[in-house]
C-alpha cells in the first residue's frame, strides 16, 4: 500500500513521518507523478477510462478507507471532461471511504467567469465549486487562482498557493543581473505584480493601462512608469489566446524596454496562442506545468516551463501533518 512513514529531507526542509494517498485522473499525469515523487510515494492504482459514449468510469484498486486522498486533477483543456472526472473520482472516493478528500486543482478552470458580467449570466466559477463540494471534497488545494476571493465560494478549507517564489528563484537566476522591472498587463494585476517584486529585491514596478476610449476604436495601451532599458518581467496568472500578453510585451518594446520576458502561472495558450508568442516582442514565456505542456508549446523555443510539483508536493505533506501551509510563502 502507498503510504509514508519515514523521515526524509525535502526541498522545503525536514519530512516526518505522515500518511495519505495521491490518485490523479488524466488532464496532468505527468505532475501528478511529480508530486507523487517528491512525496516518494507511488500514484494510487486506480484507472479513469471512457466507455463507448464518453461516459468517465472510475475505479480504485486499492484500499482507500480512512484514508487521507488527496486527487491531483486541473480542470483545464477539456475543461468540462476534466472536471467531470474529477467530480467522479471525488465521488469514487467518498463510496469507497476515504477519510478525508482533497481536490488538488493546480488551474481551476471557469476561474474567470467569478461574477456576473451582465444581467442574465452565471457565476459558473461558484457552481464548479458547489459541485466539487457536493461530490464530497472536504478541501480544496489550487494555485495561482484567478481571483483570490474564489476561496470564498467554497465553504471547505481551501488553499490558494502562489507561483511567485519559483518565479522569483528562475528571475534571479537568469536575469538578476540586470535592471529590472516587473510589469502588469492590465491593472487587475497590479497586486500580483507587487507580491512578485518584493520578493526581487523591491524592483520597480510599471503597469500596463488600456484603454478604448469609445466603442469601435482600438485599444490604446498606457505604460505607466518608465521602461526605458529595463528588462521587464512581465507576470500574470494566465495566458489563454496569448493576446494580453504579446500586445504589453510589444508596447513596452516601443517605450524602449531592453527586452520583455513574460512569467505566467498556467499555460492555458488556446487556440494560435503559441504562433502568437513565437512571432511575438517576447523574449520568452515562462509558464508552470500547473497544466499539461501541449507538444506545439513544448516544440516552441520561446516558451520554457517550471515546475511546481515541489510546491504543491510540499503544501500537501504541511495539510498531512497539519502544519502551516501560509509559512512556504514566508
Ligand atoms: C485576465 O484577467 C487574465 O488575468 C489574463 O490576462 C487573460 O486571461 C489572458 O487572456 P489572453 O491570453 O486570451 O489575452
Amino acid at each position: 500500500m502507498a503510504r509514508g512513514g519515514r523521515d526524509r529531507a525535502s526541498t522545503f526542509g525536514r519530512i516526518e513521518g505522515f500518511a495519505m494517498k495521491i490518485m490523479s485522473g488524466n488532464s496532468n499525469l505527468p505532475l501528478a507523478r511529480a508530486i507523487a515523487g517528491y512525496l516518494e510515494l507511488p500514484l494510487t492504482d486506480a484507472s479513469v477510462r471512457r466507455f463507448a459514449d464518453e461516459e468517465i468510469f472510475v475505479e480504485i484498486h486499492e484500499n482507500v478507507r480512512g484514508e487521507d486522498v488527496f486527487v491531483v486533477q486541473p480542470t483545464s483543456y477539456p475543461a468540462n471532461d476534466n472536471l467531470m472526472e474529477l467530480l467522479i473520482c471525488i465521488d469514487a472516493l467518498r463510496r469507497a471511504s476515504a477519510k478525508r478528500i482533497t481536490a488538488v486543482v493546480p488551474y481551476f478552470g471557469y476561474a474567470r467567469q467569478d461574477r456576473k458580467p451582465g444581467p442574465r449570466t452565471p457565476i459558473s466559477a461558484k457552481l464548479v465549486a458547489n459541485l466539487m463540494t457536493e461530490a464530497g471534497a472536504d478541501r480544496v488545494l489550487s494555485v495561482d487562482l484567478h481571483a483570490g476571493q474564489i476561496q470564498g465560494f467554497f465553504d471547505i478549507p481551501t488553499d490558494n498557493l502562489f507561483a511567485a517564489p519559483v518565479m522569483a528563484a528562475d528571475i534571479q537566476a537568469r536575469y538578476g543581473d540586470q535592471a529590472l522591472m516587473v510589469v502588469s498587463p492590465d491593472v487587475g494585476g497590479v497586486v500580483r505584480a507587487r507580491a512578485l517584486a518584493k520578493r526581487l529585491d523591491n524592483a520597480p514596478l510599471a503597469i500596463v493601462d488600456k484603454r478604448r476610449d469609445k466603442p469601435g476604436q482600438s485599444e490604446v495601451m498606457n505604460i505607466i512608469g518608465d521602461v526605458k532599458g529595463r528588462a521587464c518581467i512581465l507576470i500574470d496568472d494566465i495566458i489563454d489566446s496569448g493576446g494580453t500578453l504579446c500586445n504589453a510585451a510589444q508596447a513596452l518594446m516601443d517605450e524602449g524596454a531592453s527586452s520583455v520576458t513574460a512569467y505566467i502561472t498556467h499555460g492555458v495558450l488556446s487556440g494560435a496562442a503559441v504562433s502568437r508568442v513565437s512571432n511575438s516582442a517576447l523574449k520568452e514565456l515562462v509558464i508552470t506545468d500547473s497544466i499539461q505542456t501541449t507538444d506545439a508549446a513544448k516544440e516552441s523555443d520561446r516558451i520554457r516551463e517550471l515546475t511546481i510539483a515541489p510546491l504543491i508536493g510540499e503544501a500537501i505533506r504541511r495539510i498531512a501533518d497539519e502544519s502551516s501551509v501560509s509559512s512556504l510563502f514566508d
